[in-house]
């Protein structure tokens, strides 16, 4: 097992890439804390992870409420004493909309919960990290990270940023024992692509087809090993080779 007896928050593990990363996380020995805006969604989560003989706990968690990530760190060091694994997966997509096209309200929730949202957690798990000597921070990206195209204004101004928020975390903090490293999934089958999937041209892709969810789940799992533990401050694209083009 890769992540025996570690602790795992993620965030967004209610649905799609984060309730992958849950269950391919437990599977490797993980404990985790269920943590999604949606409760109902994070307990049905939790639910099937101690089905399988796993260790979880949903939590109820708006990212982007100060109070709701502080609970969110309490309840996880009462429950399980420590936390070793942030996986900041929430996040919200803006349907393509250009910058004309977008907002102001629209702006600033899609930049809370895709850009703040990982901010707000990582400052929470962070001391505690720190107090230990070691920690590894995920934060889940997209391709819109890397290239335009792949999303709107504001969400692929959000994914960029949150690269960029990745680096300065990992040079600021690898000499005390902290990894932080980013995935940038290209388009992967999950519900936060349902209503646009088939407008997607998957001839674009040179591996002609979408990303599973698992395949996602099982690239956190690596970054969150040991078995990463020279990578630091990576933005790590798994796309079936949409950017290398
Ligand atoms: N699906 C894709 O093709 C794709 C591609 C690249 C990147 N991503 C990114 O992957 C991550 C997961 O996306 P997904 O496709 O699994 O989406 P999803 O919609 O299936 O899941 C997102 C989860 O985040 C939760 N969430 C939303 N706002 C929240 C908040 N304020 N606080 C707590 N939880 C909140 C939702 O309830 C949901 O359970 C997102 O950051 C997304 O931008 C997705």
């Amino acid at each position: 097992m890769k992540l025996k007896d570690k602790v795992a928050i993620i965030t967004g593990a209610a649905s799609g890439m984060g309730k992958a990363e849950a269950l391919t996380f437990a599977r490797e020995g993980a404990k985790i804390i269920v943590a999604d805006i949606n409760f109902s969604g994070a307990e049905e989560v939790a639910q099937l992870i101690s089905a399988e003989g796993g260790r979880a706990l949903a939590i109820q968690v708006d990212i982007c409420q100060n109070s709701d990530i502080k609970q969110l760190v309490t309840h996880t060091l009462n429950q399980f004493g420590r936390i070793d694994i942030l996986v900041n997966n929430a996040g919200i997509f803006d349907h393509y909309k250009t910058s004309l096209e977008t907002n102001e309200s629209e702006w600033d929730k899609i930049i809370n919960i895709n850009l703040k949202g990982p901010y707000m957690a990582t400052n929470a798990v962070l001391p505690t990290m720190l107090d230990r000597g070691e920690g590894t921070i995920i934060n889940i990206a997209s391709v819109a990270g890397l290239v335009a195209g792949k999303g709107g204004a504001a969400y692929t101004a959000s994914k960029h940023a949150v690269i960029g928020y990745t680096k300065h975390l990992a040079s600021a903090y690898a000499s005390q024992g902290i990894r932080v490293n980013a995935i940038c999934p290209g388009t992967i089958i999950t519900p936060l692509v349902k209503d646009i999937i088939n407008n997607i041209p998957v001839e674009n892709i040179p591996a002609k087809r979408f990303g599973q969810q698992e395949e996602v789940a099982e690239l956190a799992v690596f970054l969150a090993s040991n078995q990463a533990n020279f990578v630091h401050g990576a933005a790590i694209p798994i796309d079936g080779g949409f950017t290398i083009q």
